[in-house]
């Protein structure tokens, strides 16, 4: 018989690399401008995986950080999940690769797989996982090395895309965090912004390698135009869900793709603008990671609070969308009550 009970984030934390590129840098070997990228954009910066540095190697470091704040030990967790578009390998699950690096040997272990979505929808995943009583904790990653698989000399994705990690520590409680989620997916035109040769479609060769078919392919426009509607829908109908209106947000976690979009979400959503976490600027698109790193960044700067109606929003490849509407609850060790 299923045992429902509540789920709250004991802990969560990111991890970016060291090495930095500025949108100067791009200046250097790219037809591009400082002035460009930053007012079609609103970035500046990003931070870039070294040659020795996986995805599961910034997912640890950032999972480390969420367990130590929970008060936590690897093994004390039931399940790994990585979200992530850029594994250390098509197989095994990058959340295999993370949770024995970690030093948690016999857990449950998998990879969600839906870009930059990833985040949205394995939360929905973990929280229904803990709420229907199947695990008591949940390490949930978002984590990318966009870098890895970008064409560094196409200056339509090679600006855009950062490397980094955040990691969340769900665990079952009485007051419970999750109060709803919208989530969809419209697969009919997969190319608007996929990786050609990474599958079974177009197996890798020397022929796809040559036509560059390993890199990124995005039609911008394209994914631009429906990224704010999905952004407000999702919103719209997970607030609806969770019997709540757009002027109960206390605070929005938008997917960082790009500032215009955001603006114009916020603005569709009457979001006062100190109430939406913006860090594009130091990070690019992180894909999965850019949620949790922004959320990792809000709770730092204590910019959100016990009670608070937190909404985190995403879009991406697939094409995809998803929100999560959630109540905060304060994070570390439960002590005593703990379960
Ligand atoms: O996580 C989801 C993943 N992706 C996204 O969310 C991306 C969504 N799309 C976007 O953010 C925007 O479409 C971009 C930032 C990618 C592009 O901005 P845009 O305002 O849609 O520009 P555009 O693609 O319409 O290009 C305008 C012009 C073009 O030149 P022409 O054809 O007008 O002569 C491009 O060739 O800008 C040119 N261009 C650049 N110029 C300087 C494209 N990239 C660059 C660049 N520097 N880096």
């Amino acid at each position: 018989m299923l045992q429902l009970r509540g789920v709250r984030i004991a802990g969560i934390a990111r991890y970016a690399p060291e090495r930095i590129v500025t949108n100067e840098d791009f200046e250097r070997w790219l037809d591009t401008s400082d002035e460009w990228i930053t007012v079609r954009t609103g970035m500046k910066r990003r931070h870039w995986a070294a040659d020795d540095q996986a995805t599961s190697d910034l997912a640890i470091v950032a999972a480390g950080n969420a367990l130590a704040q929970a008060g936590l030990k690897a093994d004390d967790i039931d399940c790994y999940i990585v979200a992530t578009a850029t594994p250390d390998f098509i197989f095994p699950a990058t959340a295999c690769i993370v949770a024995a690096k970690l030093g948690a040997v016999g857990k449950a272990a998998f990879d969600v797989s839906i870009a930059c979505s990833g985040f949205i929808y394995a939360l929905t995943v973990a929280s229904g996982l803990i709420r229907s009583g199947v695990y008591r904790r949940i390490m949930l990653i978002g984590a990318e090395t966009l870098s890895k698989i970008m064409n560094k000399q196409d200056r339509a994705t090679a600006i855009l895309f950062g490397d980094g990690a955040g990691a969340a520590v769900l665990e079952a409680c009485d007051q419970d965090g999750f109060l709803a989620a919208e989530l969809g997916a419209d697969g009919t035109t997969p190319e608007i912004l996929y990786q050609p040769s990474s599958g079974t479609r177009n197996p890798v060769s020397h022929a796809a390698i040559d036509a560059g078919m390993q890199y990124i392919h995005m039609a911008g426009r394209e994914v631009f135009k429906f990224a704010v509607t999905s952004m407000v829908e999702a919103t719209e109908i997970a607030l609806r869900k969770a019997g709540l209106e757009r002027r109960d947000i206390n605070f929005l976690i938008p997917h960082q793709a790009n500032r215009r979009i955001i603006d114009a979400a916020v603005k569709y959503l009457e979001v006062p603008r100190e109430k939406v976490l913006v860090n594009i600027q130091e990070y690019g698109n992180t894909s999965s990671a850019s949620i949790p790193m922004a959320l990792a960044e809000a709770v730092e700067a204590k910019r959100i609070g016990g009670g608070d109606v937190v909404v985190l929003v995403g879009f991406g490849a697939g094409l995809s969308w998803g929100a999560v509407v959630w109540r905060w609850n304060s994070i570390g060790p439960q002590g005593a009550s703990r379960p």
